[in-house]
């Protein structure tokens, strides 16, 4: 075997979490067109190649425009279900044992769309994964950035029958000139609702976002954040404080973050001593779930196996799962390592 399909096989198996990752972002162009025509949604693409040449980003905001777009297919329970349990599926066949995974109901709102039918969906998928094949799985609530703070908080208000179903809050999209400042207040009421945080900091805006983030918002994590090199105290700070960074190489290279996968800098914060964990934030629109995430590490990096252990360690250790849980899952880790 050559040396990259022995990495991939040992990648395929290895038992990791994924704790990046938009549901909206992992809708396959298959499924797009067939919601697209089950719900009389016009569409300028009539087949999945199409769909997939549109895949062509030169920054956040031309990926998110096609992001909204492509989520506007969705309308009722069934389709919610489906959306969720063809990610579910695809955790099955790549090990990510556990997942953290992004819902943003703002972006239904506008369709016509209530958060109840988002989440009876989600949730039946949900439950027949963990009760199919053990699928772990928490949610966490996304709130919209370049939309106002107040139409945040009414929707962690909107959010409170489903308090339970939602471990943290987060906050996604349009980066650039919606600083983490600007949702103080959410993040206060948040956490007295017992709310943990994390936002998105660091992608396309500057390394000062991460501090606001991390001041400001008292997130528990940060969401790509590769931006923290610019800043040598902040790096400094990341390290001794082990706040972790959910990275997405490929996204990354995709939305122009790196202009290409052998710059990109997670295995430097990895050796620097920064918890970096491997993500796909949008696997469908950046054409790689998670085991192609660690494989372009791989053949443009050379990413090692025991550096790849210590990525699947820290995605253990950086989730919001109790701690006897992730006792539980490094234990499994431990056991692969030894093959
Ligand atoms: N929403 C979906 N993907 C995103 C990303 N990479 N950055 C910000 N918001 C997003
Ligand atoms: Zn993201």
């Amino acid at each position: 075997m050559s040396d990259n399909s022995d990495f991939n096989a040992w990648v395929s198996g290895l038992p990791k979490a994924e704790l990046h990752l938009h549901i909206d972002g992992s809708l396959q162009a298959h499924r797009l067109l067939a919601l697209a025509e089950k719900n009389n949604v016009k569409l300028d693409y009539k087949t999945t190649e199409e769909v997939e040449a549109a895949y062509n980003f030169v920054d956040l905001q031309s990926f998110l425009d096609l992001y909204y777009l492509g989520a506007s297919v969705l309308k009722d329970e069934e389709d919610f279900y489906h959306l969720m349990m063809d990610y579910l599926l695809k955790c099955r066949e790549q090990n990510i044992v556990h997942c953290e995974i992004m819902v943003e109901p703002q972006t239904y709102f506008p369709n016509g769309v209530s958060f109840a039918t988002v989440m009876a969906g989600f949730k039946k998928a949900i439950k027949e994964a963990e009760q199919g094949w053990g699928q772990s799985v928490l949610l966490i609530l996304s709130l919209l950035r370049h939309l106002s703070e107040q139409e945040a908080i009414e929707t962690l208000t909107q959010a409170e029958p489903f308090r339970d179903d939602f471990v943290a809050i987060g906050l996604a999209s349009s980066e650039n000139g919606n600083p983490p400042e600007k949702f103080e207040k959410l993040y206060r009421v948040a956490r007295e609702q017992g709310y943990l945080a994390i936002a998105h900091a660091g992608e396309e805006g500057p390394a000062d976002y991460i501090w606001s983030a991390l001041k400001k918002l008292k997130v528990q994590r940060i969401d790509h954040g590769v931006r923290c090199v610019e800043d040598a105290t902040l790096l400094q700070y990341l390290k001794k404080e082990n706040i972790p960074l959910t990275v997405c190489p490929l996204s990354n290279v995709c939305l122009c973050v790196f202009d290409s996968m052998t710059e990109h800098n997670i295995l430097e914060l990895l050796e620097e001593g920064v918890k970096v964990t491997v993500n796909s934030d949008d696997p469908s629109y950046f054409r790689g779930f998670l085991n192609e995430n660690y494989m372009a590490l791989h053949e443009a990096l050379n990413l090692t196996k025991p550096q790849a252990l210590v990525l699947a360690k820290n995605s253990f250790e950086a989730s919001f799962l109790t701690a006897d849980q992730k006792a539980q899952y490094l234990q499994k880790l431990d056991v692969y390592s030894r093959g």
